[in-house]
């Protein structure tokens, strides 16, 4: 018989536990834990029962007493009136009733905690979203998507299957103090040689099974790898298939596999001594007890027959209750490290503090300003330097220069995507990062690129996040984003379900979707980064047409590096390496000759 106890808990592997289940009703769980203990009372009182029972049948004695607590002795008075049939039945009554108790609340004692363990679960997997919907920007820059996935899906519920495995620990640990508490009453002497012998197996398989923990982690982290690999190469199928590399990642994925599957292996091995050890040790400390108690005991004319077979009774008893607490106490310590993951998540907002600002955007009135920005997203190499940018109100400004001058994250800092590292940002004065985030988002649309396709009807992708937006409204904005005519012919219509990432449309379609949604929301502010740079000509020129409608009445960034796409603008900015190299209108910068003036005949004789 093995009992193991729970390992000193290490409060801070643990990143505390109340963090974790903080706002989940703890009603069920009192509730449980209450009903935990009456189960293992009655269990205990089972048991007790049992001897006298034994002895009345084994005819060793002819009347029942209870132990002589001054309120029982007029119910000892009453039994001893009684005949021994009388008595055997209502002791048989009696056990019969304590065990269907004991199993009544038992089983309270389960769905309770059930309960709370689903309650903890979702209310952790809610949070845990919540955190991660909120997260900067910046924190996606570093996390892999996979990572995301696999604690929200399987971290959170190892957390709260956790806390099962822990209330089973509970319960079999209280039952096992009841089996004791009844033997102590029998024979304190052979109770005291069992709870060490107990012991001495238990700390034994405890050292071994700390051996195996190394196993389990690595499994666990192995379990990992392999599930972000997964959707790596997933969301990468298309690369994957133009590269022609599925063998490539066949083999990877099978070696990762493999590894895995190693790991699991000597893990399992290492288990599955575990049981076989179990019973023998069990079996083995049965013979010592029986023949020590023979001699020592019984022979002496301490232990009676009937004693002995209770002690042999919960000693079979507590194999399994022992092994229950084995189980779990495995299954807590291989899974302590969800709970530093997933506390990890909760704790985001301590890591990237919300952004500042509380102050309602009420709406642009003069211009945005640049202010001597300078920008890192890491911290060590500048990717914006001294830009010194004013857009006035209703006008356009355009951004063009190379690749990686910085351009795009000019028009991130606008949202406060990320905030400047030196410098500053306004808005008719007023400084960017006094305004609520949310609240200036509301203002700016952004078109990028890299357009988004929700899992949707095209209706749905148009409205995103406004649920009461009218049919009449969607194809307005559908319209004037020059993509009402390419979705009448879709099978149906505004109700054709976009697949997904939305595939089943072409790069010009997906462009001018994401230029109704935009539209949709009526920004003042709009910012149009290289909308058109994947288009042929013909969408092109769908996208453009759209995109001059949009500038009516609007703030405008646009960043391009077609030309053709800005030269309306009223104002274009080169940039260069992070910084402005020459600002002006179109005709100004072609009559100064310089970087705007090479780029604008690079394209003419590229075409
Ligand atoms: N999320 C990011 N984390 C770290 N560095 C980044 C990030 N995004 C961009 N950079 C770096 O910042 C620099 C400017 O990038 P940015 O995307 O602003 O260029 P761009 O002018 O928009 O280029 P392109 O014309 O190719 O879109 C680049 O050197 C790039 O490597
Ligand atoms: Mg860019």
């Amino acid at each position: 018989m093995m009992v193991k106890f729970l390992p000193k808990l290490n409060l801070r592997r643990f990143e505390t536990p109340r963090l974790l289940f903080r706002g989940v009703d703890r009603r069920p769980l009192y509730l449980g834990i209450g009903s935990m203990f009456l189960s293992s009372l009655f269990d205990g009182l089972t048991i007790a029962l049992l001897i006298p029972f034994l002895k009345l049948v084994l005819g060793e004695i002819d009347t029942f007493t209870l132990p002589d607590l001054g309120w029982t002795a007029s119910l000892n008075q009453w039994l001893q009136a009684q005949g021994k049939d009388t008595t055997v039945g209502l002791c048989t009554i009696v056990l019969v009733c304590s065990l269907c108790l004991k199993a009544y609340f038992f089983f309270t004692a389960k769905e309770q905690t059930t309960g709370y363990e689903e309650a903890a679960t979702h209310a952790l997997r809610r949070r845990l979203f919540t955190n991660y919907l909120y997260a900067p920007t910046r924190f996606y820059d570093t996390t892999k998507l996979g990572t995301i996935t696999n604690n929200l899906q399987m971290e959170v519920v190892y957390v709260g299957n956790t806390l099962g495995y822990a209330s089973v620990c509970m319960i079999s640990v209280l039952t096992l103090l009841a089996y004791i508490a009844t033997l102590l009453v029998v024979s304190w002497k052979l109770t005291l040689v069992i709870v060490v012998l107990i012991s001495v197996i238990a700390y034994a398989m405890s050292l071994y099974l700390r051996s195996l923990r190394k196993y389990g982690d690595r499994v666990i982290e192995l379990g990992r790898v392999l599930s972000v690999r997964i959707l790596e190469t997933l969301s990468g199928i298309r690369v994957v298939k133009a590269f022609g590399t599925e063998k490539f990642e066949q083999e990877r994925f099978s070696a990762f596999s493999n590894e895995y599957r190693t790991a699991r292996m000597e893990l399992r091995a290492k288990q599955h001594v575990v049981e076989p050890l179990t019973e023998l040790a069990t079996l083995g400390s049965g013979m010592l007890i029986l023949a020590g108690a023979y001699v020592f005991l019984i022979q002496q004319g301490l232990l009676n027959t009937a004693e002995l077979m209770l002690f042999m009774l919960v000693l079979i008893r507590s194999v399994p209750v022992t092994r229950r607490i084995n189980n779990a106490r495995g299954y807590i310590l291989e899974n302590l490290s969800a709970f530093a993951k997933v506390a990890e998540g909760l704790r985001l907002a301590e890591q990237f503090p919300p952004a500042t600002g509380h102050l309602p955007f009420e709406g642009l009135a003069r211009a945005i300003r640049f202010r001597q920005v300078g920008f890192s997203y890491n911290g060590r190499s500048e990717v914006l330097r001294d830009f010194d940018l004013e857009v006035p109100q209703g006008q356009t400004v355009a951004l063009v220069g190379s690749s990686g001058a910085g351009k795009s994250t000019v028009a991130s800092l606008l949202p406060r995507f990320y905030e400047v590292t030196s410098g500053s940002i306004e808005i008719d004065g007023l400084d960017i990062r006094e305004l609520d985030p949310i609240s200036l988002r509301h203002h700016i649309g952004i078109v990028s690129q890299d357009t988004y396709i929700f899992n949707a009807t095209v209706f749905e992708n148009i409205a995103y996040g406004l649920p009461e937006a009218t049919p009449e409204q969607v194809r307005e904005a559908a319209l004037l984003a020059n993509a009402h005519e390419f979705i009448q012919h879709l099978p149906e219509g505004y109700q054709t379900f976009v697949g997904d990432r939305g595939v089943q449309l072409s790069g010009g379609q997906r462009q001018r979707l994401s230029i109704a949604r935009t539209l949709l929301r009526n920004p003042e502010i709009l910012i149009l980064d290289e909308a058109t740079s994947a288009l042929d000509s013909q969408s092109e020129a769908l996208v453009q047409e759209a995109i001059e409608r949009l500038r009516f009445n609007r703030t405008v960034i646009v960043i391009a590096h077609r030309l053709s796409t800005v030269r309306n603008a009223d104002k274009i900015v080169v940039m260069e390496k992070g910084r402005i190299v020459e600002a002006g209108e179109h005709a100004q910068l072609l009559a100064q000759r310089g970087a705007y003036w090479s780029f604008h005949n690079l394209q003419t004789v590229a075409r």
